[in-house]
């Protein structure tokens, strides 16, 4: 018999989402447990949403909005862009997949870098496409040139998340406009925003300031960072109507809820908690990297609601021992496998976490 699955996706290696909290319940029975793992916003969406969708009577035997119209011209009063600038994704990592499978064809050729999402190296290789992982300076930041010299006359598309996951640094507004001014018309340029709001940097500036720089541009956004909305999934590609067109050809027709396209409506509506909880995650992300700094470690600059910082023993292993505290982190694959990934929580699940973090290195638990 011939194989069951095609041997590129055997081959792949699949995304490791972050640990959920009952799973570690059911694993170790601990009741109290910190989840800093997948870099939610802790403080969840506008309570508007909450409200509406305590009271709402949905009309859950119908299929959702296939075009997803309410939201989609909210967003296009948000951005101040047209409507047919955009279609809604299930979370912006279907976007991803999408933008592979309707731009590029097997042995043609995606740029990316490394280590960034994981999900863009998974969608070129569902496409089975070639592709270029870009290795960060120091494995940290971004360099224009080594993006640059990536392309070639095959590249099809070129994935940036900026800020970055998972170091959280970020391409500076001139250094941005170089990329998109310099790569090769040919290909799709696709920043990643999912973390945007969480930028404060001076010279960060959003894709969407960027839209003339290039005809191939698609901006990714998501619902599931600042907005609070993960276990929803929404996101969204902003780009030209014949990109966007050309989307939704493949796009499963009913790929957002209609519970996902209320709620994302209501959440972009409140943008007074948007910031106030930004505005809590910009301040602790300073205060727990300065703490940590503090105690020794060295800790990656973060644009984004999440640290990165490199333990003086294996990830994995101090990963595995705070588990056993009840606190949910992100080991790190090569080349940052003695580094751990922390979202920024509340201050004191911040606490518990540095806590834990100091105990299991004394006690050398790892
Ligand atoms: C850079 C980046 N892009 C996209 C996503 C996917 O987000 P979602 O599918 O929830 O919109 C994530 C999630 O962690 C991410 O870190």
């Amino acid at each position: 018999m011939s194989n069951l699955v095609a041997p590129h996706i055997l081959a792949l290696t699949a995304y490791e989402p972050g640990k959920p909290e009952d799973e570690l319940k059911r694993e170790l029975g601990i009741e109290e447990i910190v989840k800093l793992a997948s870099n939610e916003n802790p403080y969840g969406p506008s309570p508007r949403v909450l409200e509406a969708l305590s009271g709402a009577h949905f009309q859950l035997h119908r299929y959702p909005d296939p075009r997803g119209h309410d939201l989609r011209e909210a967003l296009a009063a948000h951005h101040s862009i047209p409507a047919d600038h955009i279609t809604l994704g299930n979370g912006s990592n279907e976007l991803i997949d999408l933008l592979c499978r309707v731009c590029a064809s097997r042995d043609e050729h995606a740029v990316f870098g490394h280590p960034s999402f994981p999900c863009y190296r998974i969608g070129s290789i569902a496409q089975e496409l070639r592709y270029t992982a870009v290795s960060l300076r120091d494995n940290l930041h971004w360099n224009v040139d080594d993006l640059l010299e990536a392309v070639t006359p095959k590249t099809k598309i070129l994935f940036v998340s900026n800020p970055n996951n998972p170091t959280g640094s970020y391409i500076p507004a001139a250094e941005l406009k170089r990329l998109l001014t310099s790569v090769p018309e040919h290909v799709l340029v696709a920043i990643d925003e999912a973390y945007l709001e969480y930028a404060d940097a001076s010279d960060f500036r959003p894709a969407t300031q960027l839209r003339d720089t290039r005809e191939r541009l698609a901006i990714l956004r998501t619902f599931s960072k600042a907005y609070g909305l993960a276990a929803l999934r929404v996101g969204y590609v902003i780009g030209t109507p014949e990109l966007v067109l050309a989307l939704n050809r493949l796009r499963a027709p009913f790929n957002v809820g209609t519970i996902g396209q209320h709620a994302a409506r209501l959440a972009l509506s409140d943008q007074e908690h948007l910031a106030a909880t930004v505005e809590a995650c910009v301040r602790d992300r300073a205060k727990l990297g300065g703490a940590l700094k503090e105690r020794g470690f060295e800790v990656a600059p973060s644009q984004a609601n999440f640290l990165l910082l490199k333990m003086p023993k294996a990830g994995r292993a101090v990963y595995e021992a705070l588990l056993h505290e009840g606190v949910i982190v992100r080991p790190m694959s090569p080349p940052l496998e003695s580094w751990i990934r922390v979202t920024v929580g509340r201050p004191e699940e911040n606490t518990r976490f540095l806590e834990s973090l100091e105990r299991v290195l004394r006690e050398s638990r790892v």
